[in-house]
C-alpha cells in the first residue's frame, strides 16, 4: 500500500458491473479512496468518448480496467492501449486488466496495455458463473429453458467474487505485479450440467436445450438483440467455446492462497438470494 498517498484514488472501470462493482466494494471496505469509472459515474466515463477519459484519471494512481462490451470487439485493443498510455502520462502507476481466456483479441489488448509501462497484473478469465444470474442467461433461467449452441463443451466457470478478490489484492499488494493469472473455477461443467445444478437448487424445472449457432443467432435477431451483440455471441459460442478452455487451472489458489469457489457454492448463494425465483 506504500505507493498510494492520501490524495490518490483507485479508479475502477466498469465499477457498476459484475466484476467492477465487487472490486469497488472490497476497496471501499478497506477504506481506500475509490472512483467508479462508468457512464453513470461521477465524473462520467465512456469508452466511446475520449473527452471523458482525462477527468476520471485526475489523481488516479491505480486502476482496474474492465472493458465494455468485450475485448473481442473491433477497436478494443486500441482503446484499452490508448487509455493505459494516457493514464501513465497522467501519473497512474498500477493497472489490473480483466482479459478473456483463449481469445486472440484479448491477448492483443494485453500487449497494448503492457506497452504503457504500468505495473501490470493480467486476469485472464474464463466464462463467469454470474452470467446465469446477472447477465444474458438470467432471462433464460427464469423462463425455464436455456437454449444455447454450447455443444456439450465443458467450461470451468469462474466465480466473479474470486476475480474481485484477486483484483483488489493486485491493486494493493506488490506481490502480484507482472503476474498473468488464468482464472477458472475448480471443476469442468457442461452448460447442461450447470443448468441442472441451478434447477436442483431452486426446485424449479429448468431445461437445457442444445441449438445450432444459426438458430441461436436467428432467434436473438428476431428478439431485437443488436447486431453487434449477436456477432459477439456468435464468436463466443461459435469459436471460443470449442474446448480450448476445457482445462482447470490453479491460479486462484496461487494468487490468494485458497482454493477457487466451486460452481455449487455460487448456485447455493444465488438461489438463497432469490434471484432465480419466479
Ligand atoms: N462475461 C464473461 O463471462 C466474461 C468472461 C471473461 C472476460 N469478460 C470480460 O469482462 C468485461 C466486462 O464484461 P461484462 O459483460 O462482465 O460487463 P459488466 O462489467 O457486468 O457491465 C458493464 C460495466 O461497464 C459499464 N459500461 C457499459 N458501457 C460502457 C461504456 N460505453 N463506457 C464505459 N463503461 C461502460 C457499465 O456501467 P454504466 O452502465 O454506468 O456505463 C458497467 O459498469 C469484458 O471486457 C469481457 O471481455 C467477461
Amino acid at each position: 500500500m506504500t505507493y498510494l498517498n492520501d490524495t490518490d484514488k483507485i479508479l475502477v472501470l466498469g465499477g457498476t458491473g459484475k466484476t467492477g462493482r465487487r472490486v469497488a466494494e472490497r476497496l471501499k471496505a478497506r477504506g481506500l479512496p475509490t472512483r467508479i469509472g462508468s457512464r453513470s459515474g461521477e465524473p462520467p466515463f465512456d469508452w466511446g468518448d475520449h473527452s471523458t477519459w482525462s477527468p476520471v484519471l485526475e489523481r488516479a494512481r491505480a486502476a482496474y480496467v474492465s472493458y465494455y462490451p468485450d475485448l473481442a470487439v473491433p477497436g478494443a485493443a486500441d482503446a484499452v492501449g490508448s487509455f493505459a498510455e494516457l493514464a501513465v502520462k497522467r501519473g497512474l502507476r498500477r493497472l489490473v486488466l480483466l482479459s478473456g481466456r483463449g481469445e486472440r483479441q484479448a491477448e492483443q489488448a494485453e500487449d497494448a496495455v503492457r506497452e504503457s509501462g504500468a505495473e501490470l497484473t493480467i486476469l485472464r478469465s474464463t466464462w463467469f458463473a454470474q452470467n446465469f444470474s446477472e447477465d444474458y442467461l438470467l432471462e433464460a433461467v427464469l423462463s425455464g429453458e436455456v437454449a444455447l449452441p454450447a455443444d456439450g463443451v465443458p467450461e470451468p466457470f469462474v466465480d466473479v467474487d474470486d476475480i474481485a478478490d484477486i483484483a483488489a489484492a493486485a491493486l494493493t499488494d506488490d506481490r502480484h505485479i507482472g503476474e498473468l493469472y488464468e482464472l477458472t473455477g475448480p471443476r469442468l461443467l457442461r452448460f447442461a450440467e450447470a443448468v441442472d445444478e441451478i434447477a436442483r437448487a431452486t426446485g424449479r424445472e429448468i431445461r437445457y436445450t442444445p441449438v445450432s449457432i444459426e438458430d441461436y443467432t436467428a432467434v436473438a435477431a428476431a428478439q431485437g438483440v443488436p447486431a453487434h451483440v449477436i456477432d459477439l455471441l456468435a464468436y463466443l459460442f461459435g469459436e471460443v467455446l470449442d474446448g480450448r478452455n476445457a482445462r482447470v487451472r490453479n491460479d486462484v489458489q496461487q494468487a490468494l492462497g485458497r482454493p477457487a469457489r466451486d460452481f455449487s457454492d455460487y448456485v447455493r448463494r444465488t438461489a438463497a438470494e432469490g434471484v432465480w425465483d419466479v
